[in-house]
């Protein structure tokens, strides 16, 4: 069965490893190794820098993409409309039976429209689906809301997702709840982020005292912020930046910068609010310390050993719950409320007022890890379980099965296609297994009569 999983964005490709991972066992077990199941992986390039990108497969252990499409940037119509006319091409000459999407990014909208309007079609597998927001000012809303409706199996990370589809009338039986990928990931490389060298390259141990002890790691937080919402308007920019100065003044603010970022700090002139030292820092604990994105293994590193997080990522915020480490989201609303239910998370709004009150709650919190319900590293093998179960029959077993029933039933294939026609859907996995349904159960009528 042929898998083609798409990836585009930073916050994909640490939610397709597990999957990919759970393929190659899936194969391992299934037959001696050959490919039952094989995935093609495609990245259609809407991120593609080094940081952005390159540096996630390298930390991830990803295999390199088998197909790379190198949209890049542009607006969201731009976006999208580049991806979708060189994906359809990717479909159209390497037919799979299923195509994964994850999360809710412009690749995975492209991606599942263009795989929605197929013939024959592939069945449309959503990761991370029925997350809502309920703000259609947010594009990833849209992205989510459409990818879901035109998708045939969607895999829910949290109960809160179940509820959302249902809502919306998506029958029951097409969704499932597997877990959170991105989980998986940060389980299976819980370990190796310790041995990175991101904290003290940032300097963030105090000198070595000579004692005896060892190097003692400097309280900070950690700060992301990239919502076009958040960051494109000065004024709402400044308000967040404002809400951040009197924890800016008690503890270093290490803020690995997004791109977008960087760019509208520069275009609104608003450098005098950052430090820009990327290495180590001779006279630190203060203020906002802007460096670069880093790559996963780092990023973790310094999520695991931060005081507080400041984020308005999605991700990090499920993250964050996992690492123990308290949260405070830059945003109105999120739609991953299970990491509100215990307090490790709170929404801080985007005003300066409520940034520092939810700031200085979270500050007074202890560190305590949440596990949501089925977040333990295994959503993907659960993911890889139901795909397998959609795999097809030989074309040719359901051939064969026809004239076997065409010769019972005394009929040519023609007429016998016709009459179990009825029960074929559009999807081509369907087709198949409706064909032998189909003749299977005309053999049996046939068998009753005599
Ligand atoms: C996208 C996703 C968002 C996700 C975020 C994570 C959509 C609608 N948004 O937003 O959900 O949280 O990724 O990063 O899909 N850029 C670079 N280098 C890159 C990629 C982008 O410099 O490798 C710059 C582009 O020039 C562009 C800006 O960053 O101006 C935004 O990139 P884009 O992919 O359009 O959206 P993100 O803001 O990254």
């Amino acid at each position: 069965m042929k898998i083609i999983i798409v990836v585009g964005a930073r916050p994909n490709f640490m939610k397709v490893g597990p999957i990919l991972r759970a393929i190659t066992a899936y194969n391992s077990v299934a037959a001696q190794g050959s490919c039952v199941l094989q995935p093609i992986l495609v990245h259609t390039g809407q991120h593609y820098d080094a940081v952005m990108s390159d540096a996630f497969f390298t930390d991830l252990g990803l295999p390199k993409p088998d197909i790379f499409l190198g949209v890049g940037s542009g607006s969201h119509a731009v976006q999208t409309g580049e991806i979708m006319r060189r994906f359809e091409q990717v479909l159209v000459e390497s037919s799979p039976d299923v195509m994964v999407v994850v999360g809710d990014v412009n690749s995975t909208l492209a991606c599942a429209l263009v795989a929605a309007k197929m013939n024959p079609r592939p069945m449309i597998a959503h990761v991370e689906a029925g997350l809502r927001s309920f703000d259609r000012d947010m594009p990833e809303e849209s992205n989510r809301v459409v990818t879901d409706h035109l998708a045939d199996l969607l895999f829910v990370t949290e109960p809160s997702g179940l509820t959302n589809l249902s809502r919306e009338g998506i029958p029951a039986e097409r969704v499932f709840f597997v877990g959170n990928t991105m989980i998986d990931t940060l389980l299976t490389f819980a370990k190796k982020v310790d041995a990175s060298e991101v904290l003290s390259g940032l300097g963030l141990y105090d000198p070595y005292q000579g004692n005896g002890h060892r190097p003692t790691l400097r309280p900070y937080a950690l700060l992301t912020l990239h919502r076009p919402a958040n960051v494109d308007e000065r004024g709402a920019l400044l308000e967040i930046i404002e809400g951040l100065q009197e924890l800016a003044s008690s503890c270093e603010i290490i803020f690995p910068a997004h791109p977008r970022t960087q760019s509208r700090i520069h275009a609104h002139g608003l450098e005098a609010y950052f430090r820009f030292e990327a290495h180590q820092d001779s006279a630190p604990a203060s203020g906002i310390r802007l460096i670069d994105p880093k790559g996963y293994l780092d990023f973790v590193c310094l999520m695991k050993n931060a005081r507080l997080i400041v984020t308005d990522s999605g991700g990090i915020q499920e993250e964050s719950i996992c690492l123990g480490v308290p949260c405070v989201t830059l945003r109105e609303n999120t739609e991953r409320p299970v990491t509100l239910a215990e307090g490790i998370n709170v929404l801080g709004g985007v005003r300066r007022d409520g940034i520092r009150r939810a700031v200085r709650q979270q500050l007074a919190r202890k560190q305590s890890t949440q596990m949501p319900e089925m977040w333990d590293g295994k959503a993907a093998g659960r993911i890889v379980e139901v795909l397998a179960s959609f795999m097809p029959f030989p074309h040719n077993h359901a051939s064969a099965l026809e004239q076997s029933a065409a010769a019972v039933l005394g009929t040519d294939m023609s007429t016998l296609q016709e009459t179990t026609a009825d029960r074929q859907s559009t999807a081509s996995v369907g087709s198949t297994v409706d064909r032998m349904v189909g003749a299977a159960e005309a053999v049996i009528r046939v068998l009753r009569l005599r």
